[in-house]
């Protein structure tokens, strides 16, 4: 959460215009306020007010900005309420340093005091500023920029990175701690941005910074010093081939429908790649290996490691522990030796929770193992072997594409190590789009049921729990409605009582659990509830669910998956009927880089 984007040009320029460019790239990350700080002949100008970075630009007139150096910020609150005051770059108490962050100060409020008592001129309650005030307190004493920031880096306490520059020096300073963070090198330019797809259309040379290292960046050079001892050390370029698009809505009203649709396509990638790759037998094999196995993620990325527990399971007779990030260390951190492998999973690649997973375990074992999206991410570069998700750029906050492909990586990955022949994977990209293509009347429908209702269950049973889960969480995020995601064997233990005439329930099934999917459909429908039931065409569906949307027939094991694309356009079609943008909904970051 939050983003931030720096430049440093040779000769000053309108380089307002490519941080807005910068900064819009990264708006998945905050929504809450957006900020732009240049310098021009040794004068600060800073523009920044609450709002989302088209208005803001567009309302402060970031395009005109002029300077030879910049940052831009886009905040997604943690530390101060959403407001003007708190929204970054900050200044230092004279207005001679300016600079903004992204992650979490966690001794805010005692350094906030410390630095009143201390004379500073503090405005906001933001622990962006308290970067500042930090770094401005030991430069104020005469220390060069690197060593302030090396002695900022021990009162800091928590996960950031940031950017930082004074209207001295001709110089862009950079920090990073558990936060992301990547230089990019132009043409008598550096670029400096929270994440790799930001930083593509500039340039594909960048430079990768690991935790505890400071950035030193002038037009021609970047410089980096190791935050320990002080030392310079080697800052390698890295060439980047991907050719990565990056946003744009190609003629649909939002990312999230554009999203949706791009699912045959980037599953289809995502087969191809799996089938060319030498990684996945490498990849397979630390499984094979290995005496337990965990799928560590959360919010989707989890539900995807619910899948693919039960695809590891069914189909490779392999036992994977799924685990939801936060509780992996407190539940099952005292069991983890070196034979025990951690899949991390995220779209990302910069969830903290799955991070802090990520260095508890590899104290402990060396079989780390990544499923990401965003390459070069933190997660991916700390994985032994990592396989990408092929998703392409995801925008939207809710994750759609990438969810889908963490399904149909554990389907395939399952399939492999069983040995089975991974022929059948080429039919999914094609069913996925029939499967897009008949639903969305049902789905219309649905949506425009539910939108009634302020809340309803997601049932589901074996594999398509997953899928429950998941759709359970894409109506929460996106239409605001309370939704809960559960198997639907246990509805009656409690929440049966919740059902009344016409209370929506809604059923996935897979076409193996149709059997018992029915009894719990009649749980609900002889008590008036009324059973909207996503599956496979079957007779006893048709004759005991009040309605059906119907999945193309694909089987057990890729139903599921399929079963996904109306989850995803009921709520997506219900969060439009509610006047939501179910792109940047409220309160929510695409990357959560907080505890
Ligand atoms: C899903 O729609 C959410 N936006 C969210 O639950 C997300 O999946 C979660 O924050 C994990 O993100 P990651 O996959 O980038 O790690």
């Amino acid at each position: 959460m939050c983003g931030i984007f720096g430049i440093i040009t040779l000769k000053p320029r309108a380089i307002g215009r490519d941080l807005v460019a910068g900064g819009k790239r990264l708006s998945y990350r905050g929504y809450d306020s957006v900020g732009c700080a240049v310098i021009s002949d040794g004068k600060i100008d800073l523009r920044k007010d609450t709002g989302k970075v088209d208005e803001v630009s567009k309302k402060l007139n970031f395009s005109e900005m002029h300077g030879d150096r910049g940052v831009m910020q886009l905040r997604w609150a943690t530390f101060g309420a959403p407001s003007k005051t708190n929204s970054q770059p900050h200044l230092d108490c004279n207005g001679d340093m300016v600079g903004a962050h992204n992650g979490n100060i966690v001794n805010t409020p005692q350094l906030r005091e410390q630095f009143i008592r201390e004379g500073h001129k503090v405005r906001s309650t933001n622990d962006g500023e308290i970067c500042i005030h930090a770094v401005e307190k030991y430069y104020d004493k005469g220390y060069s920029m690197v060593e302030s920031i090396r002695k900022a880096y021990e009162d800091l306490r928590g996960d950031y990175a940031f950017i930082i520059f004074n209207n001295k020096e001709k110089k862009l300073y950079a920090v990073k701690k558990g936060s992301g963070l990547l230089i990019g090198v132009g043409r008598n330019e550096m670029y400096c941005s929270s994440d790799l797809p930001s930083l593509l259309p500039l340039t594909k040379k960048i430079i990768f910074i690991k935790d505890g290292e400071i950035a030193s960046l002038s037009p021609k050079e970047a410089k980096l010093f190791r935050i320990t001892d002080g030392k310079e050390i080697e800052a390698k370029v890295v060439k980047y081939g991907e050719n990565q698009e990056y946003a744009k809505k190609g003629g649909y009203e939002h990312f999230m429908l554009k999203e949706i649709n791009e699912q045959p396509v980037v599953a289809e990638d995502l087969v191809e790649l799996l089938d060319d790759s030498k990684y996945v037998d490498k990849f397979l094999d630390v499984v094979k290996e290995s005496n337990k196995v965990f799928l560590v993620g959360c919010g989707s990325s989890y539900h995807a490691c619910l899948l693919g527990s039960y695809y590891f399971g069914n189909i490779a007779k392999k036992t994977v522990i799924p685990a939801v990030a936060p509780q992996f260390i407190s539940q099952y951190g005292h069991t983890i030796d070196d034979k025990t492998c951690i899949v991390l999973v995220s779209q990302s690649g910069e969830t903290k929770d799955v991070i802090n997973a990520m260095e508890y375990a590899k104290g402990k074992t060396g079989r780390i193992l990544g499923v990401m999206n965003v390459i070069g991410s933190t997660l991916m570069n700390s994985s032994k072997v990592y396989l990408p998700l092929a998703a392409g750029y995801e925008v939207s906050v809710p994750a759609t594409k990438t969810f889908l492909n963490q399904c149909v990586m554990f389907l395939y990955l399952a399939k492999r190590m069983r040995g089975e022949s991974c022929e059948d994977m080429k039919k999914v990209p094609s069913l996925i789009k029939e499967t897009i293509n008949s639903v969305d009347d049902a789905c219309r429908k649905v949506a425009a049921y539910l939108e009634r209702w302020k809340e309803l269950y997601s049932l589901g049973y074996g594999s398509t729990y997953s899928i429950a889960k998941e759709a359970a969480l894409k109506i929460k995020e996106i239409t605001y409605s309370h939704c809960e995601g559960m198997y639907s064997s246990e509805f009656k233990h409690g929440p049966l009582s919740a059902v009344r005439r016409g209370y929506p329930v809604l059923f996935i099934s897979s076409p193996k659990d149709v059997d018992v999917m029915v009894s719990h459909i009649n749980e609900v429908t002889c008590r008036g509830g009324r059973a909207i039931a996503v599956a496979e065409k079957s007779d006893s569906i048709v004759r005991n669910a009040n309605e059906l949307v119907q999945l193309p027939h694909s089987g057990n094991y890729i139903s599921p998956i399929l079963a996904t694309i109306p989850a995803q356009l009921i709520a997506y079609y219900m969060s439009i009927g509610r006047e939501i943008n179910p792109d940047f909904p409220r309160n929510l970051s695409k990357t959560i880089t907080v505890d």
